[in-house]
């Protein structure tokens, strides 16, 4: 048995948001914006966005209150806002804090929910339409129906996961990175390189997903060298583009693994970027699968276009360069954390809490 399904309009290219404006005009007449506070204006998103609506004569309002890693709590705040206004529609502009913000805003408008029933479902009301426009090339977000939220009543990182909240709409103009820091383009991009990676390590794929992954990962093998090379071309920041939205396409049917239950804790306890702490533990994680699933693991390497694991352990320690400290009490309490997360269960080769903390202690050479 096999399910695919991707309901997600996706429109690329430079400029793509104001040549495709009119699709926006079947969500409705108001629509709240949900960004952060800076970047959206300074790389051009926003004012796109902005031309678009006004040229539709859509009425729009602009919550820019979004953090990195957003609480349930800034969610709350955006919920409201859109209620005050409302608004008929969302938009999520940025990386994937945004994009899970106004996917978390866009159920609570119309739904009075707990906490836990935001995490579990049902929606008893409808949840607004969502359009996506991603400024990093990393989350995927654009095109799954998750939102990550950090959850401090569990003290990690909780997922939504509806097919409610897929995107309308997703628009990918690759000009909204260019300006990016380098480590962020590092970071985005190894976060999309372990969608890529888990999808094809989980459970859950398909041959529609593990084809998905292969592109994915033949075009981030391609790319990972040129990361911290210089100022990189547009034409690499397209590639970067489309193979996180890939790789976001894979995880919508595979889901994450153990590798992102891991990275949540190193992000929630130490503020480790989600991207980087999925790199930090990639090789140890992928030494621990090939134990089992050799050839799997041979696979990617090849279709990373590297020979093997160890040329992969090089080329992201160059690029992560030198790692956080963590002790060993540290490495003990983050696998306890990481064996209660949903998605540890899609690993193809189930680790105990003990191979957990192995994964984290070795990788963190404690
Ligand atoms: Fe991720």
């Amino acid at each position: 048995m096999m399910k695919f399904f991707m309901p997600t309009k996706v429109c690329s290219g430079k400029g793509c948001i104001v040549e495709h404006a009119a699709q926006l005009k079947t969500l409705g007449n108001k629509a709240l914006i949900i960004t952060g506070k800076k970047s959206a204006k300074a790389n051009g998103s926003l004012h796109d966005v902005q031309a678009a609506l006004d040229s539709l004569q859509i009425a729009y309002c602009v919550f820019d209150r979004i953090n990195s890693n957003p609480s349930l709590a800034t969610a709350r705040d955006g919920a409201r806002a859109a209620k005050e206004f409302g608004a008929e529609f969302v938009i999520g502009i940025g990386g994937g804090s945004a994009m899970d913000a106004a996917k978390a805003i866009a159920v609570l408008a119309f739904n009075e929910l707990d906490d836990k029933t935001l995490f579990s479902g049902p929606y008893a009301n409808p949840v607004l339409p969502i359009v996506a426009v991603p400024t990093t090339a990393g989350t995927g977000s654009e095109v799954t129906q998750y939102s990550i939220l950090t959850d401090d009543r569990l003290e990690t990182k909780s997922s939504i996961a509806s097919e409610a909240i897929f995107p309308r709409i997703a628009f990918l103009d690759a000009s909204y990175t260019e300006k990016l820091p380098v480590p962020v383009t590092i970071n985005t991009a190894v976060d999309a390189l372990s969608h890529a990676v888990e999808g094809y390590l989980s459970v859950k794929a398909t041959e529609v997903s593990n084809i998905l992954a292969a592109e994915s990962m033949a075009i981030i093998g391609k790319c990972l060298p040129l990361l911290d090379k210089g100022p990189l071309g547009f034409a690499v920041r397209e590639q970067l583009l489309y193979a996180s939205m890939l790789a976001g396409m894979v995880i919508a049917h595979t889901g994450t693994t153990a590798l992102h239950s891991m990275g949540y804790s190193l992000t929630y306890f130490k503020d480790i970027d989600h991207g980087r702490a999925n790199g930090l533990l990639m090789h140890e994680y992928l030494e621990f699968i090939a134990c089992h699933h050799a050839d799997a693991v041979e696979k990617i390497t090849g279709l990373l276009g590297m020979k093997n694991l160890s040329e992969l352990k090089v080329c992201l320690d160059r690029l992560l360069k030198e790692k956080e400290t963590i002790s060993k009490q540290e490495a003990q309490r983050f696998s306890a954390k990481a064996l209660q997360a949903k998605n540890l269960l899609n690993t193809i080769r189930k680790p105990a809490r003990e191979d957990l903390e192995k994964i984290i202690a070795k990788s963190f050479a404690v």
